[in-house]
C-alpha cells in the first residue's frame, strides 16, 4: 500500500513513472511498448461501500493489484477533476474551475491552451494508438465548444457522449459525426454500447504499435438508470447510517449548515432510493470490466497492459441538498489506487518496485479509485 499522498496529477505522473522504467523494455529490446487502460467512472465513492457492488472487478484487477488508500482528486467536482487526470495539473493551472463552458469546461481556452498537451495526446504523439469511449468533459459537444465534430487531438478512435451523463437517449461523436440511440436496451444502453465499441476496438486495431484506452463510464453518476436485469437488485440495500449521516452540521462551514435536519421521511427515502439505483449501475460496469478483460486476455494482449481503474470524484449520501453541491471532504475527496503485487511492493514507488522485479512485464492492474465530481 503507499501510504504517500498523491497530487491531482498523479495519473500521468504514474503512468510515466511506469512507460519509462527502464525495466519495462524486455531484454532484447523487440517486445512492443505496454498498453494501458484506463477505466473511468463517474462520481463513484469509495468510503460509503461504492466498490461493493463491483465484485468481479475487485477478483480480476484489485486482487491482483495494489491499491492506494491514500490518493486523492484535485476536485470534487466532475470537470475540473477529469481536467486535472487528461492533463496532469491542479486546477488553478488548467483552469478549468467549474462545469460551465464560462469555467473553461471543454472552452475554447481549454481546446487552444491544455487539450493538445493531454497524456494522451502525448502518447499518440510517442506513436501509441489511442481510444476514446464514454463521457469526456461535461461540455463536450456545445455548440460553444465546437460541437460533435470537435475530436480533440491525439485520439485515434473517438466515441464520446454529448455533455453529461446518460444512459438512454443520448448522442455520441462518433469520430466526429453524430450519432443518435433511443431507449432500447439491446443497442442503447450506453454502458453496454461502451463495451461493445472497446471490444470492437481490441479486434480492430492495429497489431504494430502498443495502444491506450480510456472508457469513461456514466455510471454511477445520475440519473441512475439501471439496466432491466438489475432494476431489482440490492432490494434491502440503504443508504449507510454512519456517524454523519442526517446530522445537522451547526458548527461547521456555512455550506454544510445549508442542510435541513433533521431530514423529512421524503428526503431519506429519495437517498436511500439514489443509493440502490447507483449501485444497480455499477453491475453493468462490472460486466464491461469483465468482458473487457477477457477480450484482453482473448488477443494476447493481458500480459502487457496496465489497467488502471479510478473515479473523476466520490460521492457521499449524507444529506440530499449536499448531495447537489460539490462538498469539499474525504467522501468526495479520497482517491485509493492499486496495481499488481507481484510487481509492486509496499511503500515503494511504482518504478522502483517494478525495477526491482525482473519478470517486469507480467504486471497487470494498476487499479484506482477515486471520489466524487
Ligand atoms: C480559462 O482559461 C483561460 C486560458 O487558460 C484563462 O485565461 C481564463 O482566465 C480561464 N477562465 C477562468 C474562469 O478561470
Ligand atoms: C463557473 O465559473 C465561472 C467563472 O468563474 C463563473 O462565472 C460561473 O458563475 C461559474 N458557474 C457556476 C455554476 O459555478
Ligand atoms: C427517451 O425518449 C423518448 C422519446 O422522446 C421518451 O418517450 C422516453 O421517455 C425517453 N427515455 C428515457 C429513459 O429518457
Ligand atoms: C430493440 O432492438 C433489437 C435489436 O435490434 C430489436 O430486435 C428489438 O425489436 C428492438 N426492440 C424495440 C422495442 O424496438
Ligand atoms: C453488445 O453486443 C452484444 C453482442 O454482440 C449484443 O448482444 C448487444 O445487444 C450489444 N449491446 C448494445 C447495447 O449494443
Ligand atoms: C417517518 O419514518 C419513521 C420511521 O420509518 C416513522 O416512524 C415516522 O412515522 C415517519 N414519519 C412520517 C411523517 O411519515
Amino acid at each position: 500500500m503507499c501510504a504517500r499522498r498523491s497530487p491531482p496529477a498523479w495519473l500521468p505522473l504514474l503512468l510515466q513513472a511506469v512507460l519509462l522504467c527502464p525495466a519495462l523494455v524486455p531484454a532484447g529490446g523487440e517486445s512492443r511498448r505496454p498498453n494501458v487502460v484506463l477505466i473511468l467512472t463517474d462520481d463513484q465513492d469509495v468510503s460509503l461501500g461504492g466498490m461493493t457492488p463491483l465484485r468481479k472487478t475487485k477478483a480480476l484487477i484489485a486482487d491482483l493489484g495494489v491499491t492506494f488508500t491514500n490518493a486523492y482528486v484535485g476536485s470534487a467536482l466532475c470537470c475540473p477533476s477529469r481536467a486535472s487526470i487528461l492533463s496532469g495539473r491542479y486546477p488553478h493551472n488548467h483552469h478549468v474551475v467549474n462545469n460551465t463552458i464560462e469555467g473553461n469546461c471543454s472552452s475554447k481556452a481549454w481546446q487552444k491552451s491544455q487539450e493538445p498537451y493531454t497524456f494522451p495526446a502525448l502518447l499518440h504523439s510517442s506513436g501509441y494508438q489511442t481510444f476514446f469511449a464514454g463521457k469526456y468533459l461535461n461540455q463536450y459537444g456545445s455548440e460553444d465548444a465546437g460541437g460533435i465534430s470537435h475530436v480533440p487531438p491525439g485520439w485515434s478512435y473517438w466515441f464520446a457522449l454529448e455533455k453529461n451523463s446518460k444512459y438512454y437517449n443520448y448522442t455520441l461523436s462518433e469520430n466526429g459525426r453524430a450519432r443518435n440511440y433511443g431507449q432500447n436496451y439491446s443497442v442503447d444502453y450506453l454502458t453496454d454500447v461502451l463495451a461493445n465499441v472497446s471490444l470492437d476496438f481490441l479486434n480492430y486495431k492495429s497489431n504494430n504499435e502498443p495502444f491506450f484506452m480510456m472508457i469513461a463510464t456514466p455510471a454511477p453518476h445520475s440519473p441512475w438508470t439501471a439496466a432491466p436485469q438489475y432494476e431489482s437488485s440490492f432490494k434491502d440495500v440503504t443508504a449507510p447510517r454512519n456517524s454523519n449521516f442526517n446530522v445537522h452540521g451547526k458548527d461547521k462551514h456555512w455550506l454544510i449548515r445549508q442542510a435541513k435536519t433533521p431530514m423529512s421521511n421524503t428526503s431519506i427515502q429519495f437517498l436511500d432510493n439514489a443509493f440502490r439505483k447507483r449501485w444497480q449501475t455499477l453491475l453493468s460496469v462490472d460486466d464491461l470490466v469483465e468482458k473487457l478483460l477477457k477480450q484482453l486476455q482473448a488477443r494476447g494482449e493481458l500480459d502487457n497492459t496496465f489497467i488502471f481503474f479510478t473515479s473523476d470524484n466520490g460521492y457521499h449520501t449524507v444529506s440530499p441538498v449536499l448531495n447537489q453541491l460539490s462538498v469539499r471532504g474525504e467522501d468526495n475527496h479520497g482517491l485509493p489506487v492499486t496495481a499488481d503485487h507481484k510487481t509492486m511492493e509496499s511503500g515503494s514507488s511504482p518504478c522502483q518496485s517494478i525495477k526491482g522485479n525482473s519478470m517486469s512485464l507480467t504486471l497487470k492492474s494498476l487499479y484506482l479509485f477515486g471520489d466524487r465530481g
